[in-house]
């Protein structure tokens, strides 16, 4: 339990719960395995218990997206509703619908003490869209939805940098408040970057290009980055916008991100660094090589060991170090080497740490090493953009509807 209180926004403990009809919004957007379609880590519905048991009194219905909208990890909530069923060893209920009949008549039917899973919050069309609160509120998922409700409780912190309806929406048209990961990983936060001590090193991986493009120019231009270092796909980009990778890397809109990493490191030539070596995979074998040997159509799946002593040599130096993202496909054994040994770096410095996203979080508690770790997060582009200095929506909403609240 948290035990300074975030002033700006309201908690659970603002609320009388009982008898409350409360929509909660969370994150349990985990990882899928693509051909089982089987949740392969549940740390993010690990972490909603506490909020629920904080609103074992209330009639709750749980929200959430799984993937995007065509990509493989986009699938129903069915699992999770199972997964949540064994962690609170009760009955959860779940329902094949997010707005329409089915969905409202299984709200309307609860009882204090139920909880019930809504379906993926994307396959309601508006979900997939960013929205001005204001409009957010006139979508039909929070017109249709918000009338069955007492209670929005925001808690879906991975997701805070997004303004979708059911984030932004219900905040408007009902009392809102954080759930217990938001005001966790806030108050830590918080906490964290008013002692934060330069330099500020950013140890960056991970997939999302065009978020992650995004944040690392917030981050330098708010004094947060002082080096980056660059790993995973985001590494690849880096790589090829400096023609280290000769061959197309094949993701979406990649001569859009590729000329963006190029006039990044044009602007701040001193900030990045890019891998040394690396390791491909060769039939199924890892082979390492020096970047300037990578061939055409080389699949780069991991930091070479040069590479992993030079980014430590730069994270022993640090001050605060924030690692997002594995270095590279680190499921697979043969390539786990760049993201084990980093971490490894991180948890052994003397720096302020901060371990962000679902990979990382894995990662870490299997090497045992959590405890060294300052604040660990299952949140990954929302905890980079926090760590800007931006307000995210979610945080907007939250403040917002804490003013509304305490002026009614
Ligand atoms: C995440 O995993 O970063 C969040 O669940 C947000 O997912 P999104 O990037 O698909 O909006």
């Amino acid at each position: 339990m948290p035990n300074r209180k975030v002033v700006n926004v309201l908690t659970l403990d603002d609320f009388d719960l009982k008898d409350k009809t409360v929509f909660l919004r969370v994150d349990m957007n985990c990882p899928i395995d693509s051909e089982t379609m089987e949740i392969t880590g549940t740390r993010r519905i690990e972490e909603t218990i506490e909020t629920l048991k904080s609103l074992e009194e209330a009639k709750v219905v749980v929200a959430s997206h799984q993937g995007r909208v065509g990509n493989k990890d986009y699938t129903g909530m069915d699992k999770h509703a199972k997964v949540l069923e064994k962690l609170m060893g009760k009955k959860i209920k779940y329902v094949e619908d997010v707005i329409g009949e089915a969905a409202q008549n299984a709200i309307k039917g609860l009882e204090n003490g139920d909880v019930l899973l809504l379906d993926n919050l994307r396959l309601c069309a508006e979900e997939n869209y960013e929205f001005s609160p204001e409009n957010a509120a006139k979508t039909i998922m929070v017109s249709r939805l918000s009338k069955l409700f007492d209670l929005c409780v925001l808690d879906s912190f991975p997701s805070a940098h997004r303004s979708h309806p059911s984030i932004v929406g219900f905040p408007q048209v009902l009392p809102a408040c954080a759930g217990r990961i938001v005001e966790k990983e806030v108050k830590n936060l918080d906490e964290i970057m008013t002692v934060a001590k330069a330099p500020h090193v950013i140890v960056l991986g991970g997939s999302k290009i065009p978020d992650r493009l995004e944040a690392i120019k917030l981050l330098i231009q708010n004094g947060r980055a002082d080096h980056v270092l660059l790993t995973g796909l985001i590494g690849n980009v880096f790589m090829r916008a400096q023609a280290r990778i000769k061959s197309p890397l094949g993701i979406k809109r990649e001569e859009e991100v590729v000329a963006k990493a190029h006039s990044l490191i044009g602007e701040y030539p001193d900030v990045f660094a890019t891998p040394v070596d690396i390791a491909i995979d060769k039939d199924g074998e890892r082979v390492e090589m020096d970047v300037r040997e990578i061939g055409k159509g080389d699949k780069i799946f991991d930091l070479g060991p040069k590479t992993v002593d030079y980014y430590s040599k730069l994270i022993s130096g640090a001050g605060t170090v924030f690692i997002s993202g594995p270095a590279g496909f680190f499921e697979k054994e043969n390539f786990s080497y760049g993201t084990k040994e980093l971490l490894n770096s991180v948890a052994n410095s003397m720096a302020t740490t901060i371990v962000s996203g679902g990979h990382l979080t894995t990662a870490l508690k299997e090497q045992g090493l959590a405890d060294k770790i300052n604040h660990i997060s299952t949140a990954g582009g929302a905890l980079v953009l926090y760590l800007t200095g931006e307000k995210l929506p979610m945080m907007k909403a939250l403040e917002n509807a804490a003013i509304k609240y305490r002026s009614r």
